[in-house]
């Protein structure tokens, strides 16, 4: 009998293979599914064989990641709680999926994961592995041992002899993908304390590190995917890595929420996301100005519900398909260019245009026009108004 494990060679992942060999008789596979994470994959593998693995799996999956989750939940505008971008929600499903395939290819009937039993990373993997085959059987040791923090798990991995990248002073529990950085755990824990910027941040310099010039950036959007960067065509992957080095450069896309857990708690996260929130901040500009004011607001309580969704690990679900299908066709008309200014820390539109766009300077501007009678907006002031009369001429009768 075989498990899959999903592995990455971190302090979580690490420790889970001599307690699987003390604890099962299961053939180990460990898979490592790159979504950007940066770490020295030879290493990875190295580590897996040696701490007992039987074979590993490591799958690049970073355009599959980029062009079908980041760029759907920028389509879709999602946030978390006003500002949460999400890069570990998404990332979930998709290493999801990739582990069930090779539990498929394996005949593994057990899918092993390293998260704990207090988050929502484990309900996320957990959602996608019961999407697509129900009859896997997961294992997560985090629910079943007795190592019960960081410290503890630590201090396991220095008895079995399993090198760990964290000492007990940096204790940050990180996850890195091409979208984000997420930092949480270690002085954190404590919302009265501010964040450490300068030993925290991995992808952006801080506010007073960054640029001392302001950096300009133009990106082109086609049906509300960016396809070009200062009118060069890149590839999915290529123009977030960009966008991630300009943003970090200018300390673009810190995030420092204390949120709500599926599960029930509160925690405190920090958040990079220099690439995304360029991304986000242009597509939302774009649609201010090709989406009509209707479809605008309804989009944004569209946005609200995906982002929870997302954020549950609900990605595939009937709900979300419908709720793509309401995106995709909002942005069929997401066409143009934004030009924005970067400095420190800010995002400043600075132009934008769109074969798509709604806006009309002849109608908007303040001079007359054939299309809007300024006399016309009195008999429209005096029925919109008429609830507001008829409410305080019964206030004022009392
Ligand atoms: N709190 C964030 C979320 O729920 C980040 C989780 C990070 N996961 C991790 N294994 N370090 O999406
Ligand atoms: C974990 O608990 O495994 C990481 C944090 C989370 O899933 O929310």
């Amino acid at each position: 009998e075989k498990v899959v494990l999903a592995y990455s060679g971190g302090l979580d992942t690490s420790i889970i293979i001599p307690w699987l060999k003390e604890n099962y008789d299961l053939d180990i596979i460990a898979a490592c599914i790159n979504v950007g994470q940066d770490d020295d994959m030879d290493e990875v593998r190295e580590k897996a064989i040696k701490s007992g693995a039987s074979k590993i799996y490591i799958e690049d999956v970073k355009e599959e990641f980029v062009k079908d989750y980041v760029f759907k939940a920028i389509k879709a505008n999602a946030v978390y709680e006003d500002k949460y971008l999400m890069g570990t929600s998404i990332a979930r499903p998709l290493i999801g999926k990739k582990l069930v395939e090779i539990a498929h290819k394996e005949g593994a009937k057990y899918i092993c994961h390293g998260c704990t039993g207090k988050g929502n990373d484990q309900v996320r993997f957990e959602a996608a592995i019961a999407a697509i085959d129900p009859t896997i059987q997961v294992i997560a040791p985090w629910r079943i041992w007795d190592i019960n923090s960081r410290e503890d798990a630590i201090d396991y991995a220095n008895q079995k002899g399993i090198e760990v990248p964290v000492t007990k002073e940096k204790i940050y529990s990180r996850d890195k993908n091409l979208m984000h950085i997420s930092h949480e755990g270690g002085h954190l824990e404590d919302p009265k304390n501010e964040h450490r910027a300068e030993e925290l941040y991995l992808m952006t310099k801080t506010l007073e590190e960054a640029k001392d010039e302001p950096t300009y950036i133009e990106i082109y959007f086609e049906k509300g995917i960016p396809t070009k960067l200062n009118g060069k065509e890149l590839k999915p992957v290529e123009l977030l890595e960009e966008l991630n080095k300009i943003g970090g450069e200018n300390g673009i896309g810190i995030a420092d929420i204390l949120e709500n857990r599926l599960v029930g708690m509160k925690s405190r996260g920090v958040y990079e996301t220099p690439g995304g929130t360029i991304l986000m901040e242009a597509h939302k500009d774009l649609e201010h100005l090709t989406l009509d004011r209707m479809t605008y607001q309804y989009k944004q309580m569209i946005s609200l519900k995906y982002g929870e969704l997302v954020y549950d690990g609900l990605w595939d679900t009937q709900l979300k398909e419908a709720l793509d299908a309401f995106v995709e066709s909002t942005q069929q008309s997401v066409n143009g260019w934004v030009k924005l200014k970067l400095y420190k820390g800010n995002i400043v539109v600075a132009g934008m245009d769109s074969p798509n766009a709604l806006y009309d300077e002849g109608i908007s501007s303040f001079g007359a026009s054939d299309l809007y009678d300024h006399k016309d907006a009195e008999g429209f002031i005096n029925l919109f108004t008429l609830p507001l009369k008829i409410r305080a001429m019964a206030k004022n009768n009392k």
